[in-house]
């Protein structure tokens, strides 16, 4: 049989190894193709002489003939980048394999067999990331999606699961530590300076969750007494000078176990759990069994060099890594099209243990944010896809806010509509099903029907369908009844011209404005195209409470009264439904006129909310930060067919800069109350931080040589990094004399810590300075700029990406800027490279100039030879 038609869709690689003769727009895999796999690799042992630049890998493979398979007499070996050096079947050299593209094929001729391989790699040479690498003195790995394959030949698809057992030989001075996942089993010296260690796991894995460590590292060790009683080492590996720095993690860590075994009655499964940080890293962390590797910047704290926004992400990432053992590990995807299976539901499960810890509405507020600023605009663009995709080249650009973050969302519909104790009745029946299966999106959903009792019919189109719903609402009052019209639309993506109405649940509640109460929140749930919703006993027309909690992801299109969003803005018992009514005010004001903003009434309805909430004692300061904040650039752009980002970029300044101006007193006064609290983590404290810096930036905006005095004596004070780079921050966007001054002194203080360096690169490449443009430039030849570090690539570049002003500069010039990077870092992270195409990606929402200018640079990108097929790929869709 044609080997071709052996390997699964997800697995088929046919792409020459040489990146100069990879064709610009590499094959398309299809959900649809997918097949079982004609092998599968019971047992998998492998073992490296570690050597920063030439690894000897041996790899013995214990295969059988899968019974669902094809039959096929061969058997597909996924490689990326490397040769055979030897080939053996059953102990013996074998003669019986050729190459096929990168891939290997070995011929096997009975049902059970070992297949051995011996492959060399270069990791010192490794600036992909992926696969193994160097970072520092140090070798780690990388292997989901696809990196596996760069290490040795392997069956690199996430339905071929295996036992492992590891053994590496290193220098004793250069990796005095070996780690791989699940127990150490044996370790010992050899005579030539070289020690060597065996590892084994004993729960069988897909290769993407595979990873080893080696390196100069010290270790932050505790230990936790799970639900059974059973005691786990815990260590959180770091360099020498960064072991003071771990304790939150560490604390993080612990919470995580903790909340899963009561929230999802999820217990640990190996005796030791390791976590390794590395400063080279494409992602935030990574969830191999055993032994999850980390960016530096997900674990790293101590008050004098982290945010409180920083210890939130590293609780956060701690948590989401941590539930990856039971979703993701446990029960994993059988393809990568099912990547939501895993991220979706260990997003919700991160935000839920999040929500616990801390303040609940807030965190529900931030999430709420980055799904409209970040996921909002992928799903109305060019990159549009549902949840569960259908199709795609380079399965690395499919790591989106719509497969975490819309992915999270619709399993959090599903426990809405079910309640919290029928939800965990189906995640226990899912876990049970499905405990060591590599399972599909269709399984989950199936769980949560057997075991809500939902029918969950229709529901499965939020899998299938990309686009964020629009919800038209209209309040009408009809004798004493409240009459409720809803109608929805899905709009039109690539790939996908007509839609279906989906189930949209709706937290809803009706106010009598002059009681300022409400009868009880409501569910309802519309599943139609349009319906109408009734509610009798209202002498007058209430005021609407909708999407309460944002209980669904989409755009609400509803023209409401000024006066009913500030009677909501000051009364809604729903934090998030007061935090909406009051963006509502906002983008109501700033959307008007194309852009140009709203009338004068309307400004001083905003000013009045605002007012009445700096001066609400009944709220927490860290709520009141929220509610300051004015709704973003990219949320508003959302909101217009065709999007001006200069004129809603004046706009909004101007707005802050009126607030500014006539809240001066209050601000002023809230910042000295807030200034006199002293440091704690404790919530209070956060709160009166992020009040401090939210009524920074809106003085700076309006009376801008009072804020300057006001940031300088904080950063000056500052006894934290929140109040200090939230400081900086404000003077970065200022033409103040403070400003170069304290981004020097900055400098200064914490060179040589690459994190808070990353921040300096960061302030000044986001701020509201008119000529941020030229500092990137200028920054871009520092000498602590470096192509090779994605966490520094993104200080800079991200930051500008995200900067409004600068990089929609009217002339394209941060269109240009963002294109040159992408063609220099393409060759040298291709990973990293594909997540800078997005931003020009927008061209089509955009007003014509900069439109033209935007799309002209893809065109430039897309006419390179030679291209990733990262790149390639996303400036593909982007244009198509
Ligand atoms: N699975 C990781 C997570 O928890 C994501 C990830 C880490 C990743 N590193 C990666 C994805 C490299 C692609 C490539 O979300
Ligand atoms: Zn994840």
């Amino acid at each position: 049989m044609d080997s071709v038609s052996t390997s699964s869709a997800p697995a088929a690689s046919a792409q020459p190894v040489d990146a100069a003769t990879m064709p610009q727009s590499p094959p398309e895999i299809r959900r649809e193709d997918y097949r079982p796999p004609a092998w599968l690799v019971e047992e998998v042992a492998l073992d490296f002489a570690l050597d920063a630049a030439a690894t000897h890998v041996s790899a013995r493979l214990k295969v059988r003939r899968n019974p669902a398979g094809d039959g096929a007499n061969e058997i597909r070996l996924n490689g990326d980048g490397i040769a055979a050096l030897a080939v053996m079947v059953d102990g013996q050299p074998g003669n019986d394999w050729r190459m096929d593209g990168a891939d290997l094929i070995v011929a096997l001729p009975g049902d059970a067999h070992e297949v051995g391989v011996e492959t060399q790699i270069n990791p010192a040479a490794n600036s992909q990331l992926m696969g193994l690498y160097a970072s520092g003195g140090m070798l780690c790995t990388q292997c989901e999606a696809e990196g596996f394959r760069r290490i040795t030949f392997f069956p690199d698809r996430p339905d071929v699961l295996s036992t492992y057992r590891v053994r590496m030989t290193g220098d004793k001075v250069l990796y005095p530590v070996l780690l791989s996942n699940g127990n150490c089993v044996a370790q010992g010296e050899n005579a030539d300076g070289t020690h060597w260690a065996e590892w084994h796991d004993p729960w069988p894995k897909p290769s993407y969750l595979f990873a080893l460590v080696a390196g100069d590292l010290v270790a932050n060790r505790d230990t936790f007494t799970t639900m059974s009683g059973r005691t786990v080492d815990l260590a959180i590996w770091v360099r020498a000078g960064d072991l003071e720095r771990t304790d939150h993690a560490m604390r993080s860590l612990r919470h995580s176990m903790q909340w899963d075994e009561e929230t999802f009655g999820r217990e640990y499964d190996l005796d030791l759990f390791n976590i390794v940080a590395v400063s080279d890293f494409n992602m935030g962390a990574m969830e191999n069994k055993g032994l999850n590797v980390f960016n530096t910047r997900y674990v790293l704290a101590d008050p004098e060099t982290a945010t409180d926004a920083d210890y939130d992400a590293i609780e956060g990432v701690i948590g989401h890594e941590y539930f990856h053992n039971w979703s993701g590990n446990r029960v994993t995807c059988r393809d990568w099209f099912q990547l939501s299976l895993k991220e979706g539901f260990t997003v919700l499960r991160d935000q839920l243990f999040s929500q616990a810890m801390g303040s609940e509405s807030v965190k529900r507020i931030e999430d709420v944010r980055v799904l409209r600023s970040a996921q909002f605009p992928e799903d109305s663009g060019p990159l549009a896809h549902p949840i569960r995709p259908d199709a795609y080249r380079e399965i690395s650009n499919f790591y989106t806010a719509t497969i975490y973050n819309k992915g999270a969302e619709v399993i959090r519909m599903m426990r809405t509509m079910a309640g919290p104790e029928a939800f965990r009745k189906g995640s226990d029946l899912y876990f049970t099903r499905h405990d060591g299966e590599a399972a599909t999106c269709e399984d989950f959903v199936k769980a949560m029907e057997d075991g809500t009792g939902l029918d969950l019919g229709q529901f499965r189109l939020w899998y299938s369908q990309a686009g964020t719903p629009r919800v038209e609402a209209r309040l009408e009052h009809d004798g004493d009844t409240a009459v409720l019209h809803l109608a929805q639309t899905v709009p039109a993506t690539p790939g996908q011209p007509d839609k279906q109405p989906m189930p949209i649940p709706l937290k809803l509640a009706l106010f009598d404005r002059d009681s300022g109460t409400h009868g009880g929140e409501q569910l309802v749930v519309l599943d139609k195209a349009a319906d109408t919703f009734h509610f009798p006993g209202f002498a007058r027309l209430p005021a609407l409470s909708l999407n309460r909690g944002f209980s669904a992801p989409v755009a609400i299109e509803r023209t409401v009264a000024e006066d009913e969003l500030v009677f909501l803005a000051a009364h809604d018992d729903d934090p998030f439904a007061r935090y909406e009514a009051m963006q509502s005010l906002t983008v109501q004001y700033l959307t008007a006129n194309g852009g140009q903003g709203g009338s004068d009434a309307s400004r001083e309805a905003i000013g009045t909310a605002l007012a009445a909430i700096l001066d609400d004692s009944a709220l927490d300061d860290l709520m009141r930060g929220e509610l300051m904040m004015l709704p973003g650039e990219a949320y508003l752009a959302e909101q217009m067919a065709v999007a001006d980002p200069g004129a809603i970029h004046s706009a909004r300044e101007g707005l802050k800069a009126w607030l500014g101006r006539t809240l001066e007193q209050r601000l002023t006064a809230l910042h000295a109350r807030a200034s006199a609290v002293p440091y704690s983590l404790d919530a209070a404290a956060r709160g009166a931080r992020k009040l401090k810096t939210q009524a920074l930036v809106l003085l700076a905006a309006g009376v801008s040589e009072r804020a300057a005095e006001l940031a300088a004596a904080q950063y000056r004070a500052a006894d934290n990094m929140t109040d200090r780079q939230g400081a900086l921050m404000v003077l970065a966007g200022l033409d103040t004399p403070a400003r170069a001054e304290l981004l020097a002194d900055f400098k200064a203080r914490y060179d040589g810590n690459a994190l808070v360096i990353d921040k300096w690169f960061s302030l000044q490449a986001g701020s509201l300075h008119r000529q941020a443009l030229e500092h990137v430039k200028a920054l871009a030849q520092h000498s602590d700029f470096t192509l090779h570090n994605p966490n520094r690539v993104r200080a800079l570049y991200m930051a500008f990406a995200g900067n409004p002003q600068a990089f929609h500069a009217r002339d394209g010039e941060g269109y240009r800027m963002i294109a040159d990077l992408i063609l220099a870092l393409d060759p040298i992270n291709a990973q990293t490279a594909a997540r800078f195409v997005p931003p020009l990606g927008r061209w089509r929402r955009i007003e014509p100039v900069r439109s033209a200018l935007m799309r002209g640079e893809l065109e430039r990108i897309a006419a390179t030879p030679g291209l990733s097929r990262d790149t390639a790929e996303q400036v593909g869709r982007s244009l198509g």
